[in-house]
């Protein structure tokens, strides 16, 4: 479907305000039009035989009036019905964004996505909320003063419509390079914007390797890239008022030479003849604001096709049709030959039939080398990641015959990079939980031993903690997120090296706190220190993807040629708190 068309479908629900607004328009028109047919009376009656100056005066005060009201309102209505729209869009396109899958944010950059949300949705702001109207009210102008040459003089109005088809073939081939340099445009925008959000955001990296240069320069390319594209798109934009003046002074030769011979043969009055020269003139006005409106439509439509793009993405497994809701987790998880690969290597197995099962109430402590498979395969319990074979059961029912939402609802999760918002402390542990009071809270922040260092703050949970909680120690970042997690107080609790920045000490009171609150929960804990591992109800040993060995922590010892023996042996686990 054109993306025009489609952007149009975005008025609907304002279709009262737009008629309001074409009504405004219209009135417009007719005033502009009779004014200049005032142009006869004034040169035929008025000066010539000095009757009738107080009507047209009256008429003209009365028209001007008019125009003006009617010019406010249009703008006004025309505007106000182009902002909602492209507020409607934004907050659609805001929300399909953030519906994707992982995988999808694997794929692109976190610059590149602001740049559709800002730069491709101001283009076609632009043209929604002024093009718009600009395109219908000086259209109803332009028909109106067309309509009154040609009621006026037939003849003379064909000779300077005849070079109209001429203007049109110009338009259309320069708003189509205008369109594909705009596309070009927005692409390196949106290079400009992932090039600096991520020089912002590793800033210390940035500095500490002295990359300040290179970082400018990858900038200044893209910025020249840019620079470019616009100087292309300008190249073509002005040259359409040019082209009409050109065209212009052909038709007002045209209206001399035939007007002249008219007025000899006694066809045409001299008011006549100002009348028409008088409209041709304010035809000039609307014909060169018009020759803009085919190109920025052309900017708008490049813009909207990125954008429909995003909108039409739908990489989140969508639930089947007759999803039901999972009900709360009585008996089991059970993992069954469960394989996966990534999208970007599907030959590569990133996990190979892994099948094992936990009992409601379990821990399950996942251990393995670094790239074995750890957090991918905690990654697919809530469906950020679909299983590329075999399945995931829950109560016996596999989650991909549920509502992502129900599933999720009964996840709590530590990540294995920190994430915070740039929010206070309190409003962080809240994420879990908006409606937890302020006591629930502080009670989530004792059990992670967040408590402590908050208390000691200055404004204490009230704290602001700067954009991805920067402005705490990673070790307190990691408590902040673990009391997150537990006031979300969910079944299943999936903890991914959740306490690998703290300090023995507090790694073992954030342990027993943990300890204790997963008595009752479902717990998938990826950790490298012993004590948690220990005390995990199973052990699942991966390797490469495989699972090598199942079992607790003093079968696998014992067992004989064991990787969790060597593991242990190698010392790849600390063993601070393992109490042995
Ligand atoms: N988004 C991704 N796209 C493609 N490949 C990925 C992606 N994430 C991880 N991988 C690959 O999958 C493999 C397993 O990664 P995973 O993160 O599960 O390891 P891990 O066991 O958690 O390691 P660590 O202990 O270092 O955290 C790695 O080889 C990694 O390169
Ligand atoms: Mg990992």
């Amino acid at each position: 479907m054109n993306p025009i068309l489609r952007l149009c479908r975005y008025g609907y629900p304002y279709r009262v305000g737009f008629a309001l607004a074409v009504i405004a328009m219209l009135i417009y028109a007719a005033a502009h039009t009779g004014r200049a047919y005032l142009f006869k009376p004034i040169f035929d009656e008025v000066l010539p035989q000095r009757t009738g100056l107080a009507w047209v005066v009256s008429a003209v005060i009365g028209l001007s009036v008019c125009k003006g009201l009617a010019e406010y309102f249009s703008v006004y209505l025309m505007t106000g019905v182009g902002e909602r729209m492209v507020r409607d869009l934004r907050s659609q396109l805001f929300g399909r964004i953030l519906a994707q899958s992982a995988g999808f944010f694997a794929r692109r950059t976190t610059g590149g996505l602001m740049s559709r949300i800002t730069n491709d949705i101001n283009r076609i702001q632009q043209v929604v909320a002024h093009t718009m109207g600009d395109l219908l009210r000086e259209s109803a102008t332009l028909a109106g003063l067309a309509g009154l040459l040609l009621y006026q003089d037939t003849g003379l109005a064909l000779v300077c419509l005849t070079g109209a088809p001429v203007v049109v073939y110009p338009l259309v081939r320069l708003g189509q390079r205008v369109r594909r340099s705009t596309r070009r445009g927005q692409e390196e925008l949106e290079h400009l914007s992932h090039i600096s959000a991520e020089a912002f955001a590793g800033h210390r990296i940035v500095k500490a390797f002295a990359g300040e240069q290179y970082e400018q320069q990858r900038f200044d390319q893209a910025s020249e890239r840019l620079y470019r594209m616009n100087m292309k798109v300008t190249s073509s934009v002005s040259a359409l008022p040019p082209l009409m003046e050109w065209l212009g002074a052909f038709a007002v030769v045209g209206v001399l030479w035939y007007g002249s011979r008219e007025i000899a043969a006694g066809d045409l009055t001299p008011g006549g003849f100002s009348l028409f020269v008088g409209a041709m003139l304010l035809m000039y006005a609307p014909i060169k604001r018009l020759s803009r409106v085919n190109a920025n439509i052309q900017q708008a439509r490049a813009a909207a096709e990125r954008v429909f793009e995003t909108l039409d993405t739908r990489s989140e497994a969508a639930d089947k049709p007759g999803a039901r809701r999972l009900p709360p987790l009585e008996r089991s998880i059970a993992f069954r030959e469960v394989s996966f690969a990534y999208d970007d290597a599907p030959d590569e197995q990133v996990l190979d039939r892994v099948s094992f099962e936990v009992d409601a109430g379990q821990v399950v402590a996942v251990v393995g080398l670094s790239g074995a498979g750890k957090t991918t395969l905690v990654n697919l319990v809530p469906r950020f990641y679909e299983v590329t074979g075999g399945s995931i059961a829950v109560d016996g029912v596999d989650i991909r015959d549920v509502t992502v939402e129900s599933l999720r609802s009964q996840i709590g999760i530590v990540t294995q990079d920190t994430v915070l918002f740039d929010d206070t402390i309190g409003n962080n542990i809240a994420y879990a939980a908006p409606s937890a009071s302020r006591d629930a809270v502080e009670v989530a922040a004792r059990a992670a031993h967040a408590h402590e260092f908050i208390a000691t703050l200055p404004a204490g949970y009230d704290t602001l903690i700067g954009d991805r909680g920067q402005r705490l120690s990673g070790g307190q970042r990691q408590r902040v997120a673990i009391a997150r997690a537990l006031l979300r107080n969910s079944p299943i609790l999936i903890l991914d090296e959740a306490t690998s920045s703290l300090d023995a000490e507090s790694e073992l009171l954030v342990q027993d706190a943990l300890a204790k609150l997963m008595l009752n929960r479902t717990a998938f804990v990826i950790a490298h220190r012993l004590s948690t591992v220990r005390r995990a109800d199973r052990i699942v040993v991966l390797d490469h993807g495989r699972v090598r060995e199942i079992g607790r922590h003093d079968d696998l010892l014992a067992a004989t040629d064991s990787l969790y023996a060597k593991l242990y042996a190698l010392q790849l686990f600390d063993r601070d708190g393992a109490g042995d």
